[in-house]
Parts: structure tokens; sequence; C-alpha cells
């Protein structure tokens, strides 16, 4: 069968080159690849696509073959050459290469994500995201690396992030990257979101980052980061900055307050030494701030009253002390404020208790000694905890004992005057500044139930921060 086929085509092939030879002394193009094409499928197969050399040789191969007609002249096995990718856009064509190396480097991949790494087509792969660059509308470049919950595992992104040069957004929560962040990340033009987040990163801070001039959100949370936090970082024009569970160790720098961040998470380090006075330069941006559980000490700034527009600051589990400042009456979008677990003392102020959206007040594991009327209706309605404190006639409050050790070796905060002052306008009728209270003193008012009623919170950023795997 095949013999035969081969035959007939053979002949016809053979008579048109005659007549060829014949009439014009080359081969045309479109005969030549017609011959490529026949003696391609002729061969079944052998050689594949790769006949090249076939027709080149045109009128003295075709002389050839008349001496044993039915045989194909042997040929050279051509290696198959890959099909040549074709990409979208150059600047695929460059990130190419780039994945490429990468996928080599990565060496667990459970979910078999880089399987559809394969091919021209690189804003197919999963993780990776196309756009066009700010710089030219027609053009398509890698925008967005997204590996969130990918758990790959690579010793290093160098000669990756770094060299995806029209990348703007890179989240890498839950794998087990580690190695150093490459240096020049800092020439990434237009780079804002960086989440290294739940991987295996150790060494110092990465510093790089100070020069990524577009960089809004910085997520480092959940290494193991060493050493200092340089304090350029609250220079840096960020929105979000998570460095929360790291092991990061140092006084927390003055110029904390510098910081543009609407979203503040320092919490599970071991950062010492007082909250910087500074923080009230943040009056105008800072919406949530997370210190808790580190080894900070000394005496809370009557600045942190100028967080105008904080809804949650949560120090708990320090070894905060002194008294709770009256400026705190001024914080007037505060909804939860966790001081617990510090060396606190004093009466908790009754202008913070009367903050008008309050939801939770937790003051539990300190020394206060007194709170009055408008605190004790929040205790009644869930909203203030002082358990384990030194308020005489409360329930669950520490022994006599505990609190006269306690007081015997009590430190006094400097700038003591400071405590009382109230740096904004209360209004008598109703305390805080936009509380818009019925009938404060009486018992059952609407402050209460409004609190009561409020639907189950949003889980805030700051606080799904602390959890290791972004929601
Ligand atoms: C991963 O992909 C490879 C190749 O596509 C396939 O053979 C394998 O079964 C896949 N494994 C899982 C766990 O999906
Ligand atoms: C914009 O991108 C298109 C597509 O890649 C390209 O052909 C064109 O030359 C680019 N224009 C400029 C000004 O770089
Ligand atoms: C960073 O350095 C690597 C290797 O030296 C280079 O390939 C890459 O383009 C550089 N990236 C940037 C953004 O400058
Ligand atoms: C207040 O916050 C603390 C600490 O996060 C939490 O344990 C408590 O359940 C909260 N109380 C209310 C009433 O939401
Ligand atoms: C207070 O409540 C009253 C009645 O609900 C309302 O008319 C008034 O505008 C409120 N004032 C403020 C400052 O919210």
């Amino acid at each position: 069968m095949v013999s035969s086929f081969l035959l007939i085509i053979f002949f016809i092939l053979f008579s048109s080159f005659l007549i060829h030879v014949h009439s014009s002394s080359s081969l045309s193009p479109n005969h030549r690849q017609a011959l490529e094409i026949s003696i391609g499928i002729g061969s079944g197969g052998e050689g594949g696509g790769g006949g090249g050399g076939g027709g080149e040789s045109g009128e003295s191969e075709a002389c050839q073959c008349t001496a044993s007609p039915p045989e194909i002249p042997p040929q050279p096995q051509p290696q198959p050459q890959p099909r040549p990718l074709v990409f979208l856009d150059e600047r695929l064509a460059v990130v190419f290469p780039v994945i490429q190396r990468f996928k080599n480097l990565i060496t667990s991949d459970p979910y078999n994500v880089t399987s559809t790494w394969v091919g021209s087509n690189v804003c197919s792969y999963k993780g990776f995201y196309c756009e066009s660059p700010p710089d030219n509308s027609s053009a398509l470049s890698m925008a967005s690396v997204d590996f969130n919950g990918y758990k790959l595992r690579a010793p290093s992104l160098v000669g990756f992030i770094d060299s995806l040069p029209d990348i703007a957004l890179f989240h890498a929560n839950t794998n087990e990257f580690g190695g150093l962040i490459p240096s020049n990340i800092s020439n990434l033009r237009y780079l804002y979101e960086l989440d290294l987040s739940n991987n295996k990163f150790t060494g110092a801070f990465p510093t790089a980052v100070f020069g990524i001039k577009s960089l809004t959100f910085f997520d480092l949370r959940f290494n193991s980061f060493n050493g200092l936090v340089p304090s350029q970082i609250f220079a840096q024009p960020l929105d979000v900055l998570f460095i929360n569970n790291n092991n990061f160790l140092q006084t927390l720098p003055q110029n904390l307050g510098s910081t543009t961040s609407f979203y503040l998470t320092l919490a599970n380090n071991k950062f010492n030494g007082p909250i910087p006075r500074s923080i009230g330069k943040a009056s105008k941006t800072l919406v949530e701030v997370l210190f808790l559980n580190n080894e900070l000490s000394g005496c809370l700034p009557y600045e942190i009253g100028y967080l105008k527009e904080a809804t949650v600051f949560d120090a708990s589990s320090n070894c905060i002390t002194g008294p709770l400042p009256c400026s705190f009456g001024c914080l007037a979008k505060m909804e939860i404020l966790n001081f617990a677990g510090n060396l606190l003392y004093g009466v908790i102020p009754e202008v913070v208790c009367a903050l008008g959206n309050l939801a939770n007040l937790t003051l539990s594991d300190n020394y206060f000694t007194g709170v009055g009327p408008l605190c004790k209706k929040l205790i009644q309605s869930g909203v203030l905890d002082v358990r384990m404190n030194c308020i005489h006639g409360l329930e669950n409050q520490r022994s006599i004992a505990e609190c006269a050790m306690f007081f015997a070796h009590v430190k006094i905060c400097p700038f003591f005057p400071t405590f009382s002052l109230i740096p904004c306008q209360i209004s008598h009728n109703g305390w805080g500044e936009n509380s818009n209270k019925s009938s404060p003193g009486t018992g059952g008012s609407g402050y209460y139930t409004r609190k009561r009623s409020k639907p189950s919170r949003a889980p805030s950023p700051t606080y799904s921060a602390l959890l290791r795997h972004r929601l």
C-alpha cells in the first residue's frame, strides 16, 4: 500500500520536475516547499517536519532519483526542531526564560502549579497575570504574581522577582521561599505590593525595599527576620506595614510616628522600650496599630490621644506601666482598645469609657484601682474587661497581697501632668466628641444597645495579619 502510494507521488513529482528542469533553471520556492511537504508525508514521519535540505539541490537530486525510482534517497536525520515560540508581546518573551529558570529552582510544588508553566502564553500560567504597563498601553507585560498558598519551595527569589521588570504586585503568602531578597528589586519601577509573608526568610531586614518609591504595601509577617528594623521604613510612604511574627529585637525607633501607614502591625516580636511620643504625628493616617506581645515598657505617651482616625489600638501583653492617659478620650473613632496584660495602674478615666464607638475595651491583667459609673456600665454590657486588676469591690480581681507588692515598687511616669491633658474638645453632654447619647447617666440608654446591636464585625486588616495564612 504505502510503497505504491509513494510510487504514484514520486512519478507525479518527477514529471513536474522534468517539466521544470526544461522550462526553468531552478525550482520556484513554492514548488520546493511542496516537495518538502510531500517527501515529509512519504517518509512516514521519519525525520519529522525537518526535510529542510530536501529541495535545496533541486535538479541534481531529481536526476539521481531516476537511477532507482522507488527509493527515496537517504537523508541525514535532522533533529526534530522545537516549534519556535510566538509571544504576544516582546516583554513576555523577556520574562519567559526568567519564569522557566525559576521553575527549575522549585523543589516542591504540592499543588502542581508549575505544570501549567509551559508554552509561550505566560499570561495563562497559574499565578501569573498580564496587563498593559503604564508606559505603553498597547504593550502587554507581566504585571502581577500571586502565589498565595501555593506552598512552592525555592531556595531564593534572586533572578526571579528582580528580573520581572514590569511587576506591580508580588504576593507570595504561605510558600517556602528563602534566601536573600535581591538587592536590586529597588529598580522595579512599578512594584507597589510586596507580600513575602509566611515564608522561610531569615537574616536582616531587606533594606532593598527602601529604594522602591512606588511601594505602598509591605508584608514580611511570619518569617524569621531578625536584628533591627531600620528607621527608614517609617519614612517610606507606605499604606500598610506588617512586620509581625518575626524576631526583631530593638527599641522602637523614635521616628515611628513618621509612618504614613494606615495599618501598622509590629506584633509578636521583641520590640522593647516605650511607644515613641512621635506616634501623635500619624494622627491623620493611622487607623489600626498592633504592638501586642512584645516587650514594650515605659508609660503610654499622651500623644496617642491625637490618633483621631484610629479604630484599633492593641498593645496587650507588654510591660507598659503608668495610668491610662485622659487624652484617650479624644479617640473618637476608636472601636477596639486593648492593653490587657501590662502593668497599668490608676483609675480608668471616664472619658475613655465614654468613647462613642468603643466596642471592646480590654484592660484585664493590669493593676487598675478604680472605675467610675460610665466604665461600670461598660463592664455590665461586656464591652469593658477589667478582670485581674486591683479594683476594690469588683469580682475576679488580684489578691490584696499581689496588689500591695506591685504598688510597693510602682514606677512613676515622667511628664506626669500630661496624663490628665485632653487635647480635644469634649462636649459635656455625653463626653466623647462624636457621641450622641440621649442620656449618658441613665441605665439602658441607646448607647449600649447600639453597641450590642452592632453586627458581627469584619476582621480588621491588622488582626487578620496575625493569622499565618492570607484569607
Ligand atoms: C501533576 O501534574 C503532572 C503532569 O501534568 C501529573 O502527571 C500529576 O499526576 C499531577 N499531580 C497532581 C498531584 O495533581
Ligand atoms: C508599545 O508596545 C507595542 C507592543 O509591544 C510595540 O509594538 C510598540 O513599539 C511599543 N511602543 C513604544 C513607544 O515602545
Ligand atoms: C537585577 O540583577 C539581575 C542580575 O544581575 C538582572 O538580571 C536584573 O535585570 C536586575 N533587575 C533590575 C530590576 O535591575
Ligand atoms: C475583646 O477583645 C478580646 C481580645 O481580642 C477578646 O478576647 C474578647 O472576646 C473581645 N470582647 C468582645 C466583647 O468582643
Ligand atoms: C444627635 O441625634 C439627633 C437625634 O437623633 C440628631 O438630630 C442629631 O443630628 C445628632 N447629632 C449628631 C452630632 O450626630
